[in-house]
């Protein structure tokens, strides 16, 4: 240790003891480096067809599907936590889903109807944000057009577009694109602008990788049994990549992207830390299914602590830059938050 050059020119044991400041709870207060509030979180909640349905998931063990009356409950609890948004993802019927996933541009599907109950219950309350790809509506499960076994680009942003403005219509307030076709911020942004949109924001899920720990989301929205074999590295990017995440976030915000988000979260921290230091503009982190799961199933074997966890994870992504957190776990946590304060 002594060896070690004085960098901060600050002093040295046993003039300096750290743990001074770590004495007293009041004292760690004031040192505290990092804060998290309601402000930070946004609860992503999955929807299913009919009336007072609510079905567990078996991968996601807490989590349920919700039927729209349900739903508009549901973001009444996060309205009276304080929770800024939610995002919406819809389990389409296996019935509507096509090999061009239509269902994606009804303006009447499950995801709209979802959103106009939401908006009419809670109007501007509560953000409402809608993911644009196509997989919850494909008989494939590829975010995209298949032609030739390929998901094709251009094709693919020309439905997205419609997809967006229908959900923008419906009262969406954040339309975010998680397809990773490439233009496609920009092709919505002008789509949202010509239908009378403008003020309609667009979160990009910017630098999104081809991650395996999605997987209990597509048992979620019934994705998983579709895509099968398959998988999305021709357009997700490869977990081993960071410069292609910066060169990824850059073209988004070119194309008029508002907010950015990176994808898987806590394995990805870093990549959270490089994009919020380079661009310093809204940086979002989804802590993402297979996360929770993780998470929420030692905890259920009595192997973690539960509520210990998962505001440690949270911190965690604070202190790497994000400025909001996508959290299975967000309502628990306003909960938790509103009690020790
Ligand atoms: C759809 C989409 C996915 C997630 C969010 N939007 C899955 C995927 O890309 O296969 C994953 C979220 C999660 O795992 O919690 N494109």
């Amino acid at each position: 240790m002594s060896e070690l050059p004085d960098v901060f020119g600050l002093g040295r044991f046993p003039a300096v003891r750290m743990r001074r400041n770590r004495r007293h709870a009041w004292s760690r207060r004031l040192t505290c480096e990092t804060q998290l509030s309601v402000d930070h979180l946004i609860w992503p909640i999955f929807i299913h067809e009919g009336q007072g349905i609510r079905q567990a998931i078996d991968s996601l063990p807490g989590v349920e599907r919700l039927s729209i009356d349900l739903l508009v409950d549901a973001v009444g609890q996060a309205r009276r936590l304080g929770i800024p948004a939610v995002a919406l993802f819809p389990a389409t019927e296996p019935d509507k889903k096509t090999p061009d996933a239509e269902e994606a541009v009804n303006p009447d599907n499950l995801i709209c109807r979802a959103v106009r109950a939401v908006k009419a219950e809670h109007g501007d309350a509560v953000g409402v944000i809608c993911d644009v790809a196509l997989d919850p509506y494909s008989s494939h499960g590829q975010d995209g057009l298949v032609r030739d076994g390929h998901v094709v680009n251009d094709e693919t942003v020309e439905v997205l577009c419609r997809q967006a403005v229908v959900q923008a219509q419906a009262g969406c307030d954040i339309i975010a694109p998680s397809d990773m076709m490439d233009g496609r911020v920009g092709a919505i942004r002008q789509a949202l602008d010509e239908a009378g949109c403008l003020d309609v924001q667009i979160l990009a899920y910017a630098a999104k990788y081809a991650s395996s720990f999605y997987g209990p989301f597509r048992d979620a929205v019934g994705s998983a049994a579709n895509l099968g074999q398959g998988d999305k590295r021709t357009y997700q990017m490869n977990p081993a990549n960071t410069d292609e995440a910066i060169r990824e976030v850059a073209l988004d915000l070119d194309e008029g992207a508002d907010l950015v988000m990176v994808k898987p979260g806590m394995p990805y921290l870093d990549i959270v830390r490089r994009v919020k230091q380079q661009f310093g503009v809204p940086t979002f982190a989804y802590q993402v299914s297979g996360e929770y799961a993780m998470l929420a199933a030692a905890a259920e074997r009595g192997w973690l602590d539960r509520q210990a966890v998962v505001l440690e994870s949270l911190f965690a992504f604070r202190r790497a830059g994000a400025d909001a957190i996508l959290t299975y776990f967000a309502l628990e946590v306003a909960e938790q938050l509103h009690a020790t304060h």
